[in-house]
């Protein structure tokens, strides 16, 4: 798959997988893994200050099995291959989180929750490769415009910040891929090598994957919340919050606090009061898994394992192997 997938070679990767950035979650140590296990892993920037940012780059430098002996080499330049940053745009500190991910050698960014035309050709400008999370086919022809390298088409299905018009991932891949000539990467409720099959068959040249990253040895959420995530059934999460950004969240106290607060057509400033501030730090890094804000995917019904990055990959390539020669348990 290599030589023919045009996302593998876009980021030099063995298999179009990446581990999307989500916030509280993927820090160096988790997109580190991912580098050495062959696919493309991205920092969240969106819960990082400009000096945690740094921090994790310099964590996933160190983490890279590739500089492993380069440490006590003066002559030698740690690499950083394989790993991106995904900046959501609507933070002021966007800019400067750019700056320190170039000045440290970083060349792949994701972008989202802003418009594409913002620092595409900025970035482009200084040999970085660019994608734009996009959740509509209108969007992705903008992104295209603003001279992206690919889109991530992100489907209603998705953990985190949704898209206001509610598609689901079936229905926008084939739409996104007919809308642009660029290479679509498909995210939403892939967790398996099954549904990682599916998207291919819908057109997609690659996957982004956030829930299935969240349970694994190597990312930053709490063990409480990865320990919801394998209890989690098929109705256990649901969008929320649409009148602030629309979140898809597991069920907890906080979840009902939110839902009574929206059957009963709360305004915007009464949720944003029980939204408060840090309530997605409380639940995902700090484990508070009743009042805070748990986000994941619908996809997390179907995992019930908490394997290493490593034996993840390798798992996944196996049963999108098997799917594709239909050999089905
Ligand atoms: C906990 C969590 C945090 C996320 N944070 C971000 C973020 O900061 N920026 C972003 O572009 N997408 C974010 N996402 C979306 C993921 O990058 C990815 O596109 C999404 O999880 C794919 O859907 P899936 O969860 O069904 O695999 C987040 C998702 C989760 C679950």
């Amino acid at each position: 798959m290599k030589d023919s997938n045009i996302i593998c070679q876009l980021f030099d990767i063995d298999f179009p997988i990446i581990q999307g950035g989500m916030i509280w979650v993927s820090g160096g140590k988790l997109a580190a893994a991912c580098s050495n296990a062959g696919i493309l892993g991205l920092i969240g920037a969106g819960s990082m200050s400009v000096d945690i940012l740094r921090a994790h780059i310099l964590k996933a430098q160190l983490l890279i099995d590739k500089n492993k002996d380069k440490y006590n080499d003066k002559n030698s330049i740690p690499e950083i291959p394989r790993v991106g940053v995904n900046i959501p745009l609507l933070y002021s500190q966007a800019k400067e989180q750019i700056e320190v991910a170039l000045s440290l050698g970083i060349k792949i960014f994701f972008t989202s929750a802003g418009s594409p035309k913002t620092y595409t050709t900025y970035l482009k400008d200084r040999g970085a490769k660019v994608v734009h999370v996009t959740s509509t086919p209108e969007l992705a022809i903008k992104c295209q415009d603003a001279g992206v390298d690919a889109v991530v088409a992100e489907g209603f299905e998705a953990g985190g910040h949704n898209g206001r018009d509610e598609i689901t991932t079936m229905v926008l891949i084939p739409q996104v891929v007919k809308a642009v000539k660029i290479p679509v990467i498909a995210a939403g409720g892939i967790v398996n090598g099954d549904s990682i099959a599916a998207a291919f068959c819908l057109g997609a040249k690659g996957v982004q994957m956030g829930s299935r990253f969240i349970a694994t040895k190597e990312s930053s959420a709490h063990q409480n919340f990865k320990d919801m995530i394998l209890n989690s059934k098929s109705d256990s999460t649901m969008l929320a919050l649409k009148k602030l950004v629309p979140v898809r969240l597991l069920k907890n106290s906080f979840y009902n606090k939110v839902k009574e607060l929206e059957d009963r057509c709360a305004d915007k400033e009464e949720l944003e009061k029980l939204l408060g501030k840090g309530r997605a730090k409380l639940g995902m890094l700090d484990g508070n898994v009743n009042e805070g804000e748990l986000e994941v995917g619908q996809g997390c019904a179907l995992i019930d394992d908490l394997p290493s990055v490593k034996e993840l990959v390798q798992q996944l390539k196996e049963d999108y192997t098997k799917t594709l020669r239909c050999e089905y348990p």
